[in-house]
């Protein structure tokens, strides 16, 4: 088998790349474009490996998308690339209507091409998997304060990320009914893990809470996420290749819903566990102004994925955690380096011109 990922050298296209070519046994064609988000050495154990090429590539570019279809004859794809983070579209949403719109929509029209002159047997093999996001839904508190969201749920995103990958959904799903491309479409709550750029909350407080720095908490830091370790997100979405059904939605999620400072706090217990200091790690946070449009509460049913899937997170929040604070402890210096390499300097993103 040999798939196509597109933002492979990103956060949770890494771990779907390392997955694949390790557990699952097939090739892979990584197509990224090395945004400030990519990094290569997330893919250092499977790069030089007879089963994982990389082509750098921008997914709006129609004709190179076409010509890499046409060269690696791919019998997937997992859909990955986009610009991911909801700070950064609130105050530069042009690139998350490029790359998030515009390139998923270059995307399914190269596929579609590509697919309508497969010969059957390979017709009836490949799929097409759109991977989102849990944010499309909204914010349950608008909802119901106990209810979590299933596949039927409305959409009602809330920022220009959510808003941007919501379209990005109903292109993939309009491709499936109108073209009969067999898209699946995954909806993922908030991902954790090794190899996360720290502009993201967990790698951010961990990476600031080592270093003794301030640890911003949005708001009174009440907002709740479900938390799930990226790497049973990757098995997820491979299990999707296998099981999943064409036109179909699924949702993933942690079943781990943490408030913001719950994370924070429990982040600093485990580094005053592992590197005690002077003072209580906690003593370090600070809250700040909130995220404009900020959403209260994500929480998944993720009962779909577990019956028709056979698909289970591995790993427990705590245990998950723990692991990842042990990874950034471990290369600390190097992945700071690499971070704040004049891409990222640790400051505040997405406040609006009257909240500074
Ligand atoms: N991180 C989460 O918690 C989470 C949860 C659910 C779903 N998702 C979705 O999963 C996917 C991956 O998220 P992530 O956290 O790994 O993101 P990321 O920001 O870490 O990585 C995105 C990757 O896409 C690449 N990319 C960006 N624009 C591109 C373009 N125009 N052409 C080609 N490549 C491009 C970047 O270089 C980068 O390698 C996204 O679609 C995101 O919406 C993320």
């Amino acid at each position: 088998m040999r798939v196509l990922v597109t933002g492979g050298a990103g956060f949770i296209g890494s771990a779907v790349c390392r997955q694949l070519v390790s557990e699952a046994g097939a090739t892979v064609v990584n197509i990224d474009k090395l945004t400030y988000a990519a990094n290569l050495a997330s893919l250092a154990s499977i790069d030089g490996t007879s089963c994982y090429r990389f082509e750098q590539h921008d997914i709006c570019d129609q004709e190179a998308v076409n010509s890499l279809f046409a060269r690696w004859e791919p019998s997937a794809v997992i859909h990955l690339a986009a610009e991911s983070h909801v700070d950064r579209s609130i105050t530069g949403s042009a690139t998350f209507i490029g790359t998030n719109i515009v390139g998923t929509y270059t995307l399914l029209e190269a596929a579609r091409r590509y697919y309508d002159g497969l010969p059957h047997p390979r017709r009836k093999q490949f799929r097409f998997i759109h991977v989102s996001t849990d944010e499309v839904y909204g914010s349950l508190d608008s909802l119901d304060s106990f209810g979590r969201f299933r596949e039927d749920t409305a959409y009602r995103p809330s920022s220009p990320y959510s808003a941007s990958k919501a379209a990005s959904d109903h292109l993939a799903l309009a491709w499936y009914k109108t073209y009969g491309l067999p898209v699946i479409v995954s909806n993922c709550s908030n991902n954790y893990g090794p190899f996360q750029f720290p502009e993201k909350l967990i790698p951010l407080t961990i990476l600031n809470a080592m270093e003794y720095k301030p640890l911003p908490v949005y708001g009174d830091g009440s907002n709740v996420r479900d938390w799930l370790y990226v790497e049973d997100h990757a098995a997820g979405l491979i299990k999707l290749l296998f099981e999943g059904r064409p036109g179909e939605k699924y949702n993933f999620g942690g079943d781990s819903e943490r408030s913001n400072l719950e994370v924070v706090n429990q982040i600093c217990d485990v580094l005053d566990r592992l590197c005690p200091g002077s003072a209580r790690r906690r003593s370090l946070i600070a809250f700040v102004p909130d995220r404009p449009g900020h959403d209260a509460r994500y929480a998944i049913d993720a009962s779909k994925a577990h019956r028709e899937l056979g698909w289970q997170p591995t790993r427990s929040f705590e245990q998950g955690l723990a692991d990842t604070v042990d990874w950034y402890f471990a290369r600390g210096a190097s992945w700071l380096a690499w971070a704040r390499n004049g891409v990222y300097d640790g400051a505040r993103l997405g406040l609006l011109a009257t909240q500074h």
